[in-house]
């Protein structure tokens, strides 16, 4: 006889809360419905007609019974709303120590990539027992990522970023589904999401890629394009210091302050006059709108992310096997440090440029600590990390 699943297979934590919420919504509404028709039934039979020329006697109504019968299953059901709203909320914000890997979606295919540079196409690995924040971009038309046995499903839409995170429980291939119509081929954009042992995926991860890391490619690009001629690591540049911007408060000409995060970097990158840092000017910046893809754009992000030491999390305390450590374990650090300390060493020399220190930024002072908003403060030039 073939197995029969109530429930597609669970693999995540998101799953169990998710199931829980969804047998208890089924609970609910097997006890209303069998109580409602209960009623139906014991009503229609105490109260039937006994005879042609029977009249029945006035009811007057109750005001109490009305509201309880209202208010009662009201609370009941809203029971449904707090209990969806807190795990959605849960499962809005990723942990600080979250493994990062990006996925670009395109007509019609999941393109993933990790930090350390490895790429996939309608395939994900990740880890068992790990959390993993996946931050989402689509180069066209809206998709919309969705992995059955997670429970979790997200819009990928044009123009911004969109992050979903999990943590999965159970090794196993999952299917991994477009769920939203997004052309011709839309039902074909379909692929697996395989959960590992952490010492699998660790040999996995570093036996992969060959291109350089994520950061490195980035950094490539930031030369390309002559970035790096006004971004210098000191106060001298035209355009705001990189160094220990990822994660900080920054102060902006109009005086608002907001967070350098992943969506502030990629509209900078695509709209430089949107938010000025305080201390610069407009138009300083022609945009790189149509000049980078989608992938690019993260690249050059986590280059950029690469100059605060923030860690993505990816090779820190959960190295398992002997392999983690090495090779590509120091790719991400080494990327941004290699230029870091070229560029340190030939600047230093000048003098620091004292106005452009209104700049909103910290220099991190080589504390491997997770993004924190910090107060803005004068950055040191040519500081080490
Ligand atoms: Cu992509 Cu449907």
């Amino acid at each position: 006889m073939p197995e029969f699943h109530l429930l597609p297979a669970a693999a995540a934590v998101s799953a169990n809360g998710y199931d829980w919420l969804w047998w208890y919504e089924v609970a609910i509404s097997v006890i209303m419905t069998a109580l409602i028709f209960a009623a139906v039934f014991f009503f229609a039979i105490k109260y039937r007609r006994r005879s042609e020329t029977e009249i029945p006697r006035p009811i007057e109504g109750s005001r109490l019974l009305e509201i309880g019968w209202s208010v009662i299953p009201f609370l009941v059901m809203l029971t449904f709303f707090f209990w969806g709203a807190a795990l959605y909320f849960h499962n809005q914000d990723a942990p600080k120590d979250a493994m990062n890997i990006y996925v670009v979606a395109k007509q019609w295919m999941w393109k993933v990539q990790y930090p350390n540079g490895v790429r996939e196409i309608n395939e994900l690995h990740v880890p068992v027992g790990r959390a993993v924040k996946l931050t989402m971009a689509s180069e066209d038309v809206i998709h919309s990522f969705f992995v059955p046995a997670f429970r979790l499903k997200r819009d990928v839409v044009p123009g911004r970023y969109n992050d979903m995170w999990f943590t999965a429980t159970k090794p196993g291939r999952y299917h991994l589904f477009c769920a939203e119509y997004c052309g011709t081929e839309h039902s074909g954009m379909i692929g697996w999401v395989t959960v590992m042992e952490k010492k699998d995926f660790e040999n996995w991860l570093t036996s992969g890629g060959g291109e350089g890391s994520m950061a490195s490619q980035g950094q490539k690009i930031f030369q390309q394009l002559g970035c790096s001629t006004c971004h210098l690591f000191d106060e001298q540049g035209r355009c705001p210091n990189l160094k220990g911007m990822y994660g900080s408060r920054v102060l902006l000409s109009d005086g608002r302050t907001v967070i350098a995060d992943e969506a502030y970097i990629r509209e900078s990158i695509l709209d430089p006059n949107a938010k000025i840092v305080a201390g610069f000017q407009k138009d300083v910046m022609p945009t790189f709108q149509g000049l980078l893809s989608e992938e690019e754009i993260l690249e050059v992000t986590e280059y950029i992310k690469s100059l605060s030491n923030t860690r993505s999390g990816m090779f820190t305390s959960e190295q398992t096997g002997p392999t983690a450590g090495g090779g590509r374990g120091g790719s991400i650090a080494n990327a941004g440090q290699g230029s870091l300390d070229t560029r340190g060493t030939s600047m230093t020399n000048q003098p620091p440029r004292p106005e452009a220190n209104a700049q909103a930024q910290d220099a991190n002072q080589g504390q491997p600590v997770a993004p924190k908003p910090v107060a803005p403060k004068a950055a040191t030039p040519g500081g080490k990390q």
